[in-house]
């Protein structure tokens, strides 16, 4: 199984970006927390990271055909695009959501979630342990 893990705008900035809600760990410790995950399963994952909405578009549009399933931390897109909700139903993309913090708990604004529409499963608020839950639901099948 090959999984696509794709994380949206300032996820880049993890360890540096409020650490009260995001924790002290880098960008790079997540995408070595998803490998050894991968590993640990033994599934394959290939993990991606961009600030910019059309080039999520493109990787679900693209996923098609060579990933099973897509792990999506759309960060603040979550709660705006209809674009990457369009996308994941036009490709029938099987896509587990993931985040770091629960939006639900957080400003009125983040409790709208369009990936989550489209979404199979929600996985929130167990920072890295997010992806990791998202991954061994996968996994099991
Ligand atoms: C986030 C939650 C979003 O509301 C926020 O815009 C992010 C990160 C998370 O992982 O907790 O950028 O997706």
């Amino acid at each position: 199984m090959k999984i696509l893990v794709v994380n949206g705008p300032n996820l880049n900035l993890l360890g540096l970006r409020e650490p009260e809600l995001y924790g002290n760990r880098t960008y790079a410790d997540l995408e070595r927390h998803v490998r050894e995950t991968a590993g640990r399963l033994g599934v394959e994952v290939e993990v991606r990271q961009t600030n910019h909405e059309g080039v999520i578009v493109d990787w679900i549009q693209q996923s098609r055909g060579e990933f099973a399933a897509v792990v999506l931390n759309a960060a603040a897109y979550t709660h705006t695009s209809v674009a990457i909700l369009d996308a994941i139903k036009a490709v029938k993309a099987r896509v587990v959501e993931v985040h770091l913090t629960d939006p639900s708990t957080r400003e009125g604004f983040r409790r709208v979630s369009y990936v989550g529409m489209a979404a199979e499963r929600t996985f929130a608020g167990f920072g890295f342990d997010s992806y990791t839950k998202a991954m061994e639901y996968l996994a099991e099948g």
